[in-house]
Parts: C-alpha cells; structure tokens; sequence
C-alpha cells in the first residue's frame, strides 16, 4: 500500500513531520511531560505503524482518515488519559499487556517483583505453583510464567473486567493454558500451597489520590489504586491468607509505596511471615517486600 496520498485526500499537504509537532505543542500546551514521545506514539497508531517509522518518514503526507483518528486520540490525550489506556497496551517485562480502562497500566517498578522472585528461584524449570493477588492485567503472573516453562499460577482479582483482560493478554501470550484467573477476595477462600506468592495491591493513602498526576487520580480504577486512610488496609486484609498459603520453602513479593516497607513488614511479621527484607526498585525506592524460607525455590 503506498502511504503517499493526493492533494484532494489532504489539501493542505500536512505532512507526518508538521502534524507530529504540531500535536507536541499542543500536548506540551496541556501540561503533558512527555508531549514529545506522546506525541509519537498517537501518530503511530493513527497510522497503524511503528513509532520508528514516524521518524523515518516526516515528508509523507497524512490522509484524511488518519488526520480524523489522530484528532480523536489527540482529544483523549489532552483530557489526560493515560497514553497505554490510549493505544491499549502497555509494555512490561518485554511482553506487550493489553490495558483498558478496567486495569492499572503496569509500572516499571513492578519489574522488581518479577526480579526478585526470579533471584530465588535455583532451578526454573521446576513445576512451581504461582499465586497472584489483584491481578489486574496479568503482569506479573504472565512474565513469571514466561520465565518458569513448567509453572503454572493463579491470578485473583475482584474485578470481573480486569480478570477478562487478564485472560486475554494470557491468550496473546500463549501462557493460558498455565495461567487460570479467578475471581475472589485476595487470598481468601483459596486452598492449597504456592511455591511463589505475588501481589501489587492498592496502596495510596485516601486523601493521597487527588494529588495524583490527573492520569492516575481521574482514570486509573479507583479499586487499583485506594489503600484505605493509611494505604495499608490491602496488607491487612491478605496477611494472613497469604502466609497460610505459601508453602515451605516458598517465596512472597509484594510491591510497596514510597515509604511503606517497614510497616509492611511488621504487618506480614504480626502474620506470622518469617524473613521480611526488602528490595529496591531501579530509583533506588524500597519498593518490595519478600518473605519466606525460601533458600532458593526450586
Ligand atoms: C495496583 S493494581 C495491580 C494490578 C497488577 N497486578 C499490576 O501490578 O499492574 C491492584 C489490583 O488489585 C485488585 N483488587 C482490589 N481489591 C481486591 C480484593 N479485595 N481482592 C482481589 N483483588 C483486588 C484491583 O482490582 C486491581 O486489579
């Protein structure tokens, strides 16, 4: 298909190039940080291409379809939603996740869960049983198992519409025949023992969510975010379940907010969780908290 377009598609010749910084300027407008590299990635799924080819090809010319569904996406942008919201996906791990407005967009620091857990594991092509509190997505659940051939895991969450993402990014991922996604209350009513149990819960403290970048506060599920009046409630609430769940030898992870580590250590310690320590994230936050016997999972 050529992608050089008449004069009568696109009468004022707007090029990929002029349109590209024309949206800069006006995400930058909107108090958007990255205008730039937003700015890019829109383009590129106008034009259902790569957000490299965007910068190979300045001088083509916009058609008049891709003007309108750029102005569209332009408009979503300005109103703050968040870019992988935008586009629907949303790298983690190196693996592609499909996001909707029903999922947190998965972070990079939650990658320290997945490199935590992998640290502990001698021998990864054990059959390990894996257990993933408020799955969301499907994040970490999935890039565990895209890393532990012969694992496979459950992923819990109370939302119905998180859980139908989560299933499908294990479908794109051809992990679904590893991977079974339930709908429960953390770790309750669950039997068994995992060998690996994760968890990124809501942690931000009620008040704390207005001051949130308008992305997060006004477009990320309330459900994935709210922690209760300190942020801990969800520690709380699944502390138990989740020390009754693991099994010797086992490892949990659970991701924390800023500040956070040591309270949630003493939550899961009270639990009767052996071994609390804690590891940082790639900013140097302590961002997870691990427990167990562990000495090497395999
Ligand atoms: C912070 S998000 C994390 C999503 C994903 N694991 C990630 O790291 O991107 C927390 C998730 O916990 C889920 N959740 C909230 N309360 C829950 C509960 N009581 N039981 C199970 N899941 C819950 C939310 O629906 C949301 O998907």
């Amino acid at each position: 298909m050529s992608h050089r377009h008449s004069d009568a598609e696109n009468p004022d010749g707007l090029t990929i190039g002029a349109a590209l910084a024309a949206l800069a300027g006006r995400l930058a407008t909107a108090g958007i940080d990255s205008a730039r590299l937003d700015a890019r990635l829109l383009l590129a799924h106008a034009v259902g291409r790569d957000p490299l080819w965007i910068v190979a090809h300045p001088e083509l010319a916009l058609d008049a379809a891709a003007r309108e569904r750029l102005a569209a996406l332009a408009e979503r942008r300005e109103r703050r939603q968040p870019i992988a919201q935008i586009i629907g996906e949303r790298e983690f791990w190196s693996l592609p996740f499909r996001v909707t407005a029903d999922t947190l967009c998965p972070r990079p620091e939650t990658e320290t869960l997945v490199e935590a857990v992998l640290a502990s594991v001698s021998d990864r092509s054990a059959p390990l049983r894996l257990l993933d509190l408020g799955t969301g997505t499907g994040c970490l659940l999935l890039s565990l198992l895209s890393e532990l051939p012969n694992a496979r895991g459950v992923g819990v969450d109370c939302s119905a519409a998180a859980l139908a993402v989560a299933r499908g990014n294990a479908d794109i991922l051809n992990l679904a025949p590893r991977a079974e996604f339930v709908s429960g209350d953390w770790g309750r009513g669950l039997d068994g023992l995992f060998d690996v149990i994760v968890s990124n819960p809501p942690y931000i403290a009620e008040n704390d969510i207005a001051e949130l970048e308008p992305e997060v506060a006004a477009h990320e599920p309330r459900g994935a975010l709210a922690g209760g009046i300190d942020g801990l409630d969800c520690y709380r609430r699944m502390a138990a379940d989740v020390v009754r769940l693991l099994a010797p030898r086992g490892i949990a992870a659970v991701e924390v907010g800023v500040g956070q580590a040591e309270a949630v250590c003493a939550i899961f310690t009270r639990a009767g969780a052996n071994g609390t320590a804690v590891r940082r994230d790639l900013s140097g936050v302590d961002r997870c908290v691990i427990f167990g016997d562990w000495e090497k999972t395999s």
